[in-house]
């Protein structure tokens, strides 16, 4: 028996990379053990800051293949597409009747978005944490794991549910609880930046080892080492820092060793890497491939997280409506 619901939702971007699988994924594997999980693609969410819509469909396909191939397991865990239990709609739409504007627009969160996209600062980008928060209420998750990043976005919703359970003089809704995750902050192939697909700057996991390999050759190493007879530092190389993730203790003692005293050069460092890294993912793709042979097979298993996430949205619409007197 199991220690209680999580729920965790993404945005779908298409063919995960090596930050969304170790700032997310992995974590999303590990807590299968210990919780039931429901893990969802949040479509609504991105179509607060999408320009089209013209890739959706397609991303949220790639999203969910590599979530199953990286072993998230659908017999154990409900993977579904949020817009496919509109209840969240719903329930968003009872949740903004107990939220004061002013709590929403001074969110940390919500003054960077508007940075983002000073154009196109919709109602929805305004509501985004109470979106989320109907997300998680809807499904009664017990936790809800988060980077720092998100952590007041769960805060919100605990105070939103607080508001909603005394206005209501109810208890239907549950708090969730935050589990602070300790997100890893994985830098992209330019050596500064947060590893991200829009800046271009990632590592896919679908990669073929061949892709793979011109992609880390082209990562920055340490800026100070111009020439291969150039003593570099680890400690400032975004390369080491992968080292550390996918290398055996010996390589990493090893480049530690080397690097500083110009004894292996940056292009064998990165080869080493590429080695390791194709090494680990072996397994990812071989499943990836094979579930690719059959994309209904993705389409039923998020078919029948609409169902199981539905029973769940439904039983939760009824108490609400009930206790609001609707
Ligand atoms: P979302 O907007 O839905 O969070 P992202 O694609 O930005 O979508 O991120 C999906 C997940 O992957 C999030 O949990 C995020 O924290 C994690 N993630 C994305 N990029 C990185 C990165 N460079 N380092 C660590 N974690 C990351
Ligand atoms: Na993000």
């Amino acid at each position: 028996t199991k220690k209680g619901r999580v729920f965790s939702g993404a945005r779908p971007t298409g063919r995960q990379h090596l930050g969304n699988y170790l700032g997310a994924i992995q974590n999303y594997v590990a807590l299968q053990k210990e919780y039931d999980c429901i893990y969802c693609i949040v479509d609504v969410h991105a179509l607060t800051t999408l320009e089209t819509t013209r890739d959706i469909k397609n991303n949220t396909y790639e999203m969910a293949l590599d979530w199953l191939a990286a072993g998230i397991d659908p017999r154990e865990s409900i993977v579904f597409i949020q817009s496919h239990v509109p209840q969240v709609m719903e329930l968003f739409t009872i949740l903004s009747m107990v939220t004061p504007l002013g709590k929403l627009t001074d969110l940390p969160t919500f003054k960077e978005k508007v940075r983002m996209q000073p154009n196109n600062v919709n109602l929805g980008l305004v509501g985004y944490p109470v979106l989320m928060t109907a997300d998680i209420v809807l499904y009664k998750a017990d936790l809800v794991p988060v980077g720092i990043d998100q952590a007041s976005h769960v805060e919100f919703a605990r105070e939103t549910v607080r508001s909603f359970n005394f206005r209501y003089n109810t208890s239907v809704l549950k708090e969730p609880d935050i589990k602070l995750t300790e997100v890893p902050k994985v830098i992209g192939t330019d050596g500064q930046q947060k590893m991200s697909k829009s800046l271009n700057n990632h590592i896919e996991l679908a990669l073929t080892p061949e892709e793979t390999e011109k992609v880390v050759m082209t990562m920055v190493t340490d800026p100070a080492r111009k020439r291969r007879s150039d003593p570099g530092n680890p400690d400032v190389c975004n390369v080491f820092s992968m080292h550390k993730v996918f290398s055996s203790p010996e390589e990493v003692a090893m480049i530690n060793l080397e690097c500083r005293r110009a004894g292996i050069g940056c292009v064998d460092c990165k080869k080493l890497f590429a080695k390791n890294l194709n090494a680990h993912l072996a397994p990812f793709r071989e499943r990836r491939a094979a579930l690719a042979q059959n994309p209904d097979d993705i389409l039923d298993v998020l078919r029948d997280g609409e169902r199981r996430a539905r029973v769940i949205a439904e039983q939760t619409m009824a108490e609400v409506r009930d206790a609001i007197g609707l």
